[in-house]
């Protein structure tokens, strides 16, 4: 679907959409396009103009179109960037079994509060863009009709260079953002650890610098927390580090480490049948750092950024790791391994130690997919953010929602730390209560690799893969944590 930036309506188009305000308060362009028309269509349905409505209709013969689409825009007190991105996702979704293909938006006299016109326009245009994407590619026989046909979109506005040059830098997000949800969808005999590094290596071409550790590297630096996991696997383990370098030498830089299980059977502590193919979903934490890395670099953002994926398949074979087994990590400690289900934490241990000791970042973030019990806590709406640091969990707090990428802040008190104290072992990785707080106790496991960084881990075990239908997409991967951490740069960390 292409998105083209104009000042004037098209004269020859298939579908115009154009709003209405709260109680149909009809906004300069639907009255200019034919107010009675309009009005008189709008008395003969439910639609209100509240945020949300959409009523696709035959146009008018005066319209010079085929649909006229009425959208809801709400009070305009509430409007904001985020509102205005959901209205243009509205769109494509209202569309989506619509003929037509090219579409007009005339919605050039809304403004979102706090912002300006181009950027108003350009969120439009964001909204549009996520809500696009469709993971249908192995649907071999879907009926023609049920393909979205859309595949030009004009937002119209009366200056459209403007509003074109402000959505650069979110079309960067947005890019990033449909990269981690597909590799998320990917199932996991695609997209596996050496897949991972292909996808990697493609960001090379936008200046992204690729370093990839294989298993006999990472022998040599004693990861052995994270080799343990995927010593079952017939797929080599890697860590893949990208770097863009977007400021100053002397700039520290904000690093984003991501948990990368590309599949994740649960290893000899075996996930029961009934959701593992979910798991496939595990690399989701990756797939949030390299879809920044893609953003921060196609909008050529002024950081310093690491990106750190630590990938591998949590498999079973006759050499794979034992619950009862005991490792020696990087950092030097060893770790009892109770459950070799608990393995996300095993290498993210090592992904943290090594990025904090290599790199000396003013920040670290770590996302993954991490525990069952977040779910269980907040469900698919929020992820759960742990922190050892007051200005960082603020900064996180604020960016999320900003972009509807929401966190939750828990508790990371000293006392929960002896949970995951080892009796033969520095520590274990399962907590000892059979009721313990699992994610609570999963982060306070990652804090113990990490010294004095500011750092948060993010656990979007929940957030990484929706059941159902999200304001900017289908069913499945969600993309989550590509547009929190690229606005967190640019709100907080971009010089
Ligand atoms: N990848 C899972 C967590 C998960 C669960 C992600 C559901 C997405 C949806 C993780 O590796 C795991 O299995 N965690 C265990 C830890 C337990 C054994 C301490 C869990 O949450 O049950
Ligand atoms: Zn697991
Ligand atoms: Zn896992």
């Amino acid at each position: 679907m292409d998105i083209l930036f104009v000042d004037s309506p098209s004269s020859s188009v298939d579908i115009i959409a154009v709003g209405a305000f709260k109680d149909n308060d009809l906004t300069e362009e639907a009255k200019s396009l034919g107010q009675a028309a309009i009005e008189r269509i709008i008395s003969s349905s439910h639609f209100k103009g509240r945020g949300g409505d959409v009523l696709l209709v035959p146009a008018p013969e005066s319209m010079n179109a085929s649909h006229l689409l009425l959208v809801g825009l709400g009070d305009k007190k509430d409007i904001d960037e985020l509102a205005m991105a959901k209205t243009g996702a509205r769109i494509v979704n209202a569309l989506k079994r619509c003929p037509g293909k090219t579409l007009d938006i005339r919605m050039g006299s809304v403004k979102a509060n706090g912002t300006d016109h181009a950027l108003s326009m350009a969120h439009i245009a964001h909204g549009a863009h996520l809500r696009s994407y469709r993971f249908d590619q192995y649907l071999t026989k879907e009926a023609a009709e049920k393909k979205p046909q859309l595949s030009e979109v004009r937002i119209v506005s009366n200056d459209a260079s403007a509003v074109e040059q402000a959505y650069g830098p979110l079309r960067a997000a947005g890019e990033g953002s449909l990269l981690a949800r597909h590799l998320v969808n990917e199932p996991a005999n695609v997209v596996n650890p050496p897949r991972m590094v292909e996808e990697a290596k493609a960001l090379s071409k936008l200046g992204v610098k690729i370093e990839v550790l294989g298993e006999r590297k990472m022998q040599s630096l004693g990861m052995n927390a994270l080799l343990g996991v995927g010593r079952a696997s017939d797929h080599e383990s890697q860590l893949v580090i990208m770097q863009w370098n977007g400021a100053g030498k002397e700039d520290a830089p904000v690093a984003f480490v991501g948990k990368g299980v590309t599949f994740d059977s649960g290893g000899l502590s075996l996930k029961p049948a009934g959701a593992m193919e979910e798991m496939k979903m595990d690399m989701g934490g990756a797939g949030a750092v390299i879809g920044t890395m893609k953003a921060l670099a196609m909008r050529k953002a002024k950081v310093n950024a690491i990106g750190v994926m630590g990938l591998v398949e949590n498999m079973v074979s006759g050499d794979a790791q034992r619950p009862g087994d005991i490792v020696k990590s990087m950092s030097g400690q060893t770790i009892e391994v109770l459950n070799t289900d608990a393995e996300g934490r095993l290498v993210l241990a090592d992904a943290l130690w090594y990025t904090q000791d290599r790199f000396k970042p003013q920040i670290m973030i770590d996302l993954a997919t991490l525990t069952g019990a977040i779910l269980i806590c907040l469900g698919t709406d929020y992820a759960g953010l742990f922190s050892n640091n007051d200005e960082l969990t603020q900064n996180l707090l604020k960016s999320g929602k900003a972009v509807d990428e929401k966190l939750w802040h828990l508790p990371t008190d000293a006392f929960y730390d002896k949970e995951i104290d080892s009796v033969v072992a520095d520590v274990r990785n399962t907590h000892k209560t059979r009721m313990g707080p699992g994610s609570i106790t999963a982060a306070k496991f990652l804090e113990r690799f990490v010294n004095k960084t500011p750092w948060a881990h993010l656990d979007i075990a929940g957030a990484a893969y929706a059941s159902k239908q999200q304001a900017f997409g289908d069913a499945g991967a969600t993309g989550y944590g590509v547009r929190l951490l690229d606005r967190l740069v640019k709100d907080h960390y971009e010089s």
